[in-house]
C-alpha cells in the first residue's frame, strides 16, 4: 500500500471569500451541465430512490429547473408509465394523448382516468375525433352498464395541429374551455393542448426542459437481468439521459453495460454511469462512453456502505479528484451525497461539481414517494438506502416473485429510516438557492463554472465547526 493521502469531507473544509463583484446576491447565474448535451436552470438532480423520486418529484424538480432521475426498483412498464407522466406534464403538445373508445365500459374509463389523473379522448376505431371524456362528464353518474358515448361530451372545439401559443390561448378565453383537442382535415385525433398546461408554463419560465418542450426527466438502470430491455422501453419513452445506477461504478460490469446501452441509446440520450470516487474511475467510464459521472461511495445519509466494507472517500475530496479529472476530459461531474445544508452545494461546486444529487433533503417533502408518519404528533416521511434490508427485499421480491428471501443472503450496506415532513419541494430548495447564490457572491463567482476557478478551500478543525454553528446563545 501507498502512504494514506488525507481526504476531507464537506464538514472539514470552509471556501474562503474573494474580491466580488457580484452587485446582488440574485445576480449569479445557477444554469449548469448536468451532462454534455443536457443543460439545467439550477444544479440540483432528485435521487434515484425509491423514497425521494418518481414522477410527482421529477415534474416538481423540473419545473424548478432541476431534474429528476426516476428510480429502477419497479416493474419496467411502471418505470416506464413514471417517465411518460413526466413528459405529458406540461408539452405545449401532448402528441399521443390518452384515448378510450365510445363502447368501452364507463366504470373501466373512470377507473383509467382516476389512475392517470387524467381526461380521455374518446376516438372511434380509425381515431377519429368522437367525444371527450372528463370528471364534469362523470361526477354524478352511476356507472352501471353505461358506456363512454352515453355520457361524453360530443360538442367539441377543436383547432388544427399548426395552431400556435398565442392561437390556444385565445381559443380557451374564448370558448371558457379546459381541453383544446387537434385534429387533421379528416378529424383524426393528432394531439392536445390543456389549459392547465399553458398556466403552468407560464407559472415556470425556469423550467427544465427538452427541445419539444416537455420537462426534463432521467431514468436509472441496473447492470443485470432485463437492464437492456429496460433501457430500450425508456428510450422509447423519451426519457432525457439513462443513469446506470451501481454501488461501485468502476467495474467491469459498467464497462460491458455501457457498450450494450450505448448500442440502443446511440447520440439520442446521455449516459450519466456512476457511482464513482476517484480521478481513475472517472477516466475509464469516460472512455467507456459515459457523458457525466455521478461521484460519491458512501457519503449518502442512509448509507453505510463506508462501514460495512472499509470502502469510500469522503466526498468532498472525492469530488475534488474526480472534477480535475472529468474537466480535462469536458464531462460534467455529479457530486452525489452528503448534502446537509445549502452551504455543500457550494463547497461541491466549487470543488468542481456541475451539479449535485439529492436524497435525504427531498425525502420528506410532498412530492417524494409515499405517505407521511405521525410519531408523537410529529409528521414524518419513510427514507431508506436503496442497499438497506428492507430495499434489497423488496427488489429480490420483485425479481423473483415466487420465491421467499434468504434473509442470510443480505448484507445491507444502507439503512431505513425517516426524515421530518417538510411540505412542498418548492419550499426546500427556495433557501438551497438562495444559500448557493449567495455563496456565489462571497466567491465572486457569477456563473458555477466560475466558482471552480475562483474556489479555494481552508480545512477546518472542530473549534471552526463549533464557530460555524450558532453557539453560546439560547437557541429554540
Ligand atoms: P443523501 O445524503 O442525499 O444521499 O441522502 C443520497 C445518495 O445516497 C446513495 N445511496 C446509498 N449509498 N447505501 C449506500 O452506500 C445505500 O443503501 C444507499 N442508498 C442510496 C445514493 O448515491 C443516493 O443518491
Amino acid at each position: 500500500m501507498k502512504d494514506p493521502l488525507l481526504a476531507l469531507s464537506y464538514d472539514d473544509v470552509l471556501l474562503v471569500p474573494r474580491f466580488s463583484s457580484v452587485r446582488s446576491r440574485k445576480d449569479p447565474c445557477t444554469a449548469t451541465q448536468l451532462t454534455v448535451h443536457i443543460k439545467l436552470e439550477i444544479p440540483i438532480v432528485s435521487a434515484n430512490m425509491d423514497t425521494v423520486t418518481e414522477s410527482r418529484m421529477a415534474i416538481a424538480l423540473a419545473r424548478l429547473g432541476g431534474i429528476g432521475i426516476i428510480h429502477r426498483f419497479m416493474s419496467v412498464e411502471r418505470e416506464v408509465e413514471e417517465v411518460l407522466k413526466v413528459k405529458r406534464a406540461e408539452a405545449f403538445v401532448i402528441d399521443d394523448p390518452y384515448t378510450v373508445e365510445p363502447e368501452t365500459l364507463l366504470t373501466e374509463a373512470r377507473a383509467r382516468m382516476q389512475h392517470l389523473g387524467a381526461a380521455l379522448l374518446v376516438v372511434d376505431r380509425k381515431h377519429t375525433l368522437v367525444g371527450i371524456l372528463t370528471n364534469r362528464d362523470i361526477e354524478f353518474v352511476r356507472d352501471g352498464l353505461l358506456c363512454v358515448k352515453d355520457v361524453m361530451t360530443t360538442r367539441l372545439i377543436t383547432a388544427s395541429r399548426k395552431i400556435s401559443m398565442s392561437g390556444a390561448e385565445e381559443m380557451f378565453k374564448l370558448h371558457k374551455i379546459e381541453k383544446l383537442p387537434l385534429v387533421d382535415a379528416k378529424g383524426k385525433l393528432v394531439g392536445l393542448i390543456t389549459k392547465k398546461d399553458i398556466v403552468t408554463r407560464m407559472r415556470n419560465p425556469h423550467a427544465a426542459k427538452d427541445n419539444k418542450g416537455r420537462l426534463l426527466v432521467g431514468a436509472a438502470v441496473g447492470v443485470v437481468g432485463d437492464y437492456v430491455a429496460r433501457t430500450k422501453a425508456l428510450v422509447d419513452a423519451g426519457v432525457d439521459c439513462i443513469v446506470i445506477d451501481i454501488a461501485h461504478g468502476h467495474s467491469i460490469m459498467m464497462k460491458e453495460a455501457i457498450a450494450k446501452i450505448k448500442k440502443i441509446t446511440g447520440h439520442s440520450v446521455d449516459i450519466i454511469a456512476g457511482n464513482i470516487a476517484t480521478a481513475e474511475g472517472v477516466r475509464d467510464v469516460v472512455a467507456w462512453g459515459a457523458h457525466a459521472v455521478k461521484v460519491g461511495i458512501g457519503p449518502g445519509a442512509a448509507c453505510t456502505t463506508r462501514i460495512m466494507t472499509g470502502v469510500g472517500v469522503p466526498q468532498f475530496s472525492a469530488v475534488l479528484q474526480c472534477a480535475k479529472m472529468a474537466k480535462r476530459l469536458g464531462i460534467p461531474v455529479i457530486a452525489d451525497g452528503g448534502i446537509k445544508y445549502s452551504g455543500d452545494i457550494t463547497k461541491a461546486l466549487a470543488a468542481g461539481a456541475e451539479s449535485v444529487m439529492i436524497g435525504s433533503m427531498f425525502a420528506g417533502t410532498d412530492e417524494s414517494p409515499g405517505v407521511e408518519i405521525v410519531k408523537n404528533g410529529a409528521r414524518y416521511k419513510r427514507y431508506r438506502g436503496m442497499a438497506s434490508l428492507g430495499a434489497n427485499v423488496d427488489k429480490n421480491e420483485l425479481l423473483n416473485p415466487q420465491q421467499t428471501t434468504d434473509y442470510q443472503s443480505i448484507t445491507p450496506e444502507g439503512v431505513e429510516a425517516t426524515v421530518p415532513y417538510k411540505g412542498s419541494l418548492g419550499a426546500t430548495v427556495a433557501p438551497l438557492m438562495g444559500g448557493l447564490r449567495s455563496g456565489m457572491s462571497y466567491l465572486g463567482a457569477m456563473t458555477i463554472k466560475e466558482m471552480s476557478q475562483k474556489g479555494e478551500y481552508v480545512r477546518i478543525t472542530q473549534a471552526g465547526i463549533r464557530e460555524s454553528n450558532s453557539h453560546d446563545i439560547d437557541v429554540k
